[in-house]
């Protein structure tokens, strides 16, 4: 069977991919655009995509020979769901191994953002530092504050249970109870306009979907202590950025930490010229580690559902469902 791999990823998974499959690999060291998509599935059985590939209708249904995807990341909110499971087409993400990278990177925010490590840095490069001074670069302290999860799910809760070193208070809004996060950390479970009120770092760990759309905008933003730091390691359009870059500019907060953008990869001048905002390239999951580990998964979510199998990881179980029930 034949598999395309939109772009380059860990050698140890496309070599795994290798001995099962005859595979393609787009070779330029770009995102591909949906026309390129849609002519490197031709004659394919496989798709291994990434978060930056449209995977709409047009794409899933363009290849009829197409039997499987698996995306080399966890968020999925680029894959039209529905469109696969109506063609019968399984979907698989990267659940898990990429749970406490992704957490450390918001930590890694949350500090450069508090202790203006970025700025610092910049500062000291460019010859400003003249010696210790009593008021330069006065940042917020981290321990004993307060903690607020937007979405503690994995990453929600791996990056609440890494505060434990800082006698934080946690609070979290979630569908769900989260009990491991309150038998742990005493945490509690509020609406969000409470969360917003009351956080010192408020962190979105909420996937991308119509409820979580712009989540965060003027109003919330409003509501945020004049000292809160948000960072957002999820996905862009969970925040108005506009209203972001306005509560940045006019200080209605302290600062932002972001590591993803409402329209990838542009970021406006505006954002960019703020020195209240730490500005990472979407590298959330983004260690040796981690990348070979998803590698590995979306070829192993590859094998099986090219064999017919439930893949370990597949997003529309459904699929399988009907196919037993026929
Ligand atoms: C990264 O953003 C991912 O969804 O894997
Ligand atoms: C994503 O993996 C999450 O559940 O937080």
């Amino acid at each position: 069977m034949k598999v395309f791999v939109t772009r380059k990823i860990p050698t140890p998974g496309l070599d795994l991919l290798r001995k099962e499959f005859a595979i393609t690999v787009n070779r330029n060291n770009r995102v591909l655009t949906k026309e390129e998509i849609i002519k490197g599935i031709k004659g394919k059985d496989g798709l291994l995509c990434l978060l930056t590939d449209p995977i709409d209708r047009e794409v899933i249904y363009a290849e009829p020979k197409l039997k499987m995807i698996a995306s080399y990341a966890v968020g999925y909110d680029n894959i039209d769901i529905s469109a696969a499971t109506e063609r019968g087409i399984p979907v698989s993400n990267t659940p898990g191994v990429l749970t406490e990278t992704t957490a450390e990177l918001a930590w890694a925010l949350l500090f450069s953002v508090a202790r203006h490590i970025v700025e610092g840095d910049t500062f000291t490069r460019a010859g400003k530092f003249k010696g210790w001074a009593p008021l330069l670069m006065l940042g917020q302290d981290v321990t004993n504050k307060t903690l607020g999860i937007i979405g503690a799910g994995r990453i929600g809760t791996a990056f609440a249970l890494k505060s434990k070193g800082f006698d934080m208070k946690v609070i979290y809004t979630d569908e769900q109870r989260n009990e491991h996060l309150e038998r742990e950390l005493g945490a509690k479970k509020v609406p969000l306009s409470e969360l917003l009120k009351e956080s010192d770092f408020v962190s979105i760990h909420v996937p991308l979907m119509k409820a979580t759309y712009h989540l965060i905008g003027e109003k919330e933003l409003r509501v945020m202590k004049k000292t809160a730091i948000l960072i957002n390691t999820a996905r862009g359009p969970i925040i108005n950025e506009k209203a972001l870059v306005k509560a940045l500019t006019e200080h209605w907060i302290f600062g932002a930490g972001l590591d993803v953008y409402e329209k990838e990869p542009e970021i406006s001048r505006e954002l960019k010229s703020l020195d209240n905002v730490v500005l990472q390239p979407h590298i959330g999951s983004g260690t040796i580690e981690t990348r070979t580990k998803m590698a590995l998964m979306a070829v192993d979510n590859m094998i099986a559902g090219l064999k017919g199998d439930i893949p370990p990881n597949c997003i529309n179980k459904e699929v399988f469902l009907k196919k037993t029930t026929k």
